[in-house]
């Protein structure tokens, strides 16, 4: 028999309750946070969309490797059980731990970046943009233009244009250090890379002798959907494919805190000696010395267990379906989604949604607000408030306002997806009623985890 139902891969051992609270509590308690979800409890939040970063759930195989934590200073056994797993599947031969993927970042741009340089991405992250511009190099996003169509459908909407970055290179290509794709493609949806892109952004690199980096957080998802819409490649293991994404590349930077299904930890990795030398002594300034990073050995235990759990076949087959199954609900009832859904999160078209709100009153800020009062649900806002400020000073419209729903691993189950497809349907039916906002204060970087917001009446 064939049955179709695709079920969790876990039965569960230990439960978290969640708190529930009245309409009016939530006002108050937004309200009091300057209408900036990042700055809620989180205890007063009913489901939690606002991260799949860190926010996932360990095995009892994880928990159970934290007790097998060496937390010698130097030399720790937790430390060469990490990095012969981060080497099996990455092929990189220097392994360098970070407390985060943002660290591996800094180190990574402070050591190989001048200032006026440039730095090329399908889309780079926040954190990774606000990295590089710190350096005063500049961060392009160089994703293909179906990328930058909420609607438009494309089954590797995260591939990097080549046509572009190979005009770059050829135009600017001296103030271009190094190449990074990242997988997938966060700030563009979550959508995947194909292996065809890889190469052909490799082959790119080759000509003009640049080093390929992956920002990898969400390399296995990446892996998977190359498995299942990518000629060829529906017979071979994500782990397969995985390792054949990294062997395209000289290096990435890593969020353990994602497809690491870790809740903290990063890593660094790389082929050149002599960069990694210099990124080592970074790290031992800012991070710890080479073997913990800044991390305990107990957190390098549980992510080399999260590295080999995560490009599991069942585990992805359901991780990448209930991402799925929520963006369908949301499809069936005309919500504006990025399409075809993301491997994390579902990013709805804030912008479309909400004609009446123009982008530099922040629509998507608004519609996230909506739904944490309405529902109890957390989302966040990618869109003008998070790449609208330039360094400068001066503010544009991003090139989307989204609001993103980004599901935790292995936290919640089929009917916490309902309930958040039923909010999202019941607050889209009252959209004529939100308003806009306008910042009141905010920071010069990364604005939008701290600033303060007030509704326009
Ligand atoms: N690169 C990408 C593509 C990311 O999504 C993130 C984090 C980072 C780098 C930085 O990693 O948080 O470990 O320092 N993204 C989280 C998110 C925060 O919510 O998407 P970090």
């Amino acid at each position: 028999m064939n049955f179709t139902t695709i079920i969790e891969p876990f039965r569960i051992k230990s439960v978290e309750a969640v708190k529930f609270t009245h309409r009016e509590d939530r006002e108050r308690a937004l309200h009091e946070a300057g209408y900036n979800v990042f700055r809620l409890h989180a205890e007063d939040v009913l489901i939690d969309l606002l991260t799949d970063s860190g926010t996932g759930a360990m095995s009892s195989a994880q928990w159970g490797a934290l007790m097998q934590g060496d937390e010698s200073y130097a030399g720790s056994r937790s430390f060469y059980r990490f990095q012969d797993v981060v080497r099996d599947l990455t092929g990189f031969a220097h392994i360098i731990p970070t407390h985060q993927g943002r660290a591996a970042e800094r180190i990574l741009f402070h050591t190989t970046l001048h200032a006026g340089q440039i730095v090329p991405n399908n889309n780079h992250f926040d954190t990774t943009r606000a990295n590089i511009e710190v350096e005063e190099a500049e961060a392009i996003d160089l994703v293909i233009p179906e990328g930058r169509v909420p609607a438009a459908l494309h089954p590797f909407k995260g591939n990097m244009d080549l046509g572009a970055l190979e005009h770059l290179l050829a135009e600017r290509g001296d103030r271009v250090p190094l190449v990074m794709v990242t997988v997938t493609n966060n700030s563009g949806g979550g959508q995947p890379v194909s292996l065809e892109n890889l190469r052909g952004v490799r082959a790119l690199c080759d000509r003009y002798r640049k080093p390929l980096f992956l920002d990898a957080c969400r390399f296995a998802e990446n892996a998977y959907f190359i498995k299942q819409r990518e000629p060829g490649q529906a017979t071979r293991t994500p782990k397969a494919i995985a390792q054949e994404m990294f062997a395209l590349a000289d290096g990435c930077t890593m969020s353990a805190k994602k497809d690491g299904l870790a809740n903290i930890g990063g890593f660094l990795a790389m082929n050149d000696p002599a960069w990694a030398e210099a990124c080592r002594n970074l790290l031992i300034l800012t991070e710890g010395f080479p073997t913990y990073g800044g991390l305990a050995g107990y957190d390098l235990e549980a992510i080399a267990r999260g590295l080999e759990e995560v490009v599991e076949e069942p585990y992805l087959r359901y991780r990448i379906r209930s991402t799925a199954y929520l963006g369908e609900k949301l499809m069936a009832a005309d919500v504006p989604i990025i399409k075809p859904p993301g491997g994390h999160a579902i990013y709805i078209d804030a912008r479309a949604l909400l004609p009446h709100i123009p982008p530099q009153q922040y629509p998507g800020i608004a519609l996230v607000n909506a739904l944490y009062v309405e529902a109890g649900v957390r989302g966040v806002e990618i869109g003008t408030v998070m790449f609208g400020l330039h360094p400068d000073g001066s503010e544009t419209p991003a090139a989307m306002d989204l609001v993103r729903l980004a599901i935790p691993r292995r936290v919640y189950t089929q009917s916490h997806i309902d309930y958040v497809a039923e909010a999202v349907i019941a607050v889209a039916a009252m959209r004529d009623r939100l308003p806009g906002y306008r910042i009141v204060e905010a920071p010069k970087v990364l604005r939008h985890f701290t600033a303060r917001f007030e509704p326009l009446r």
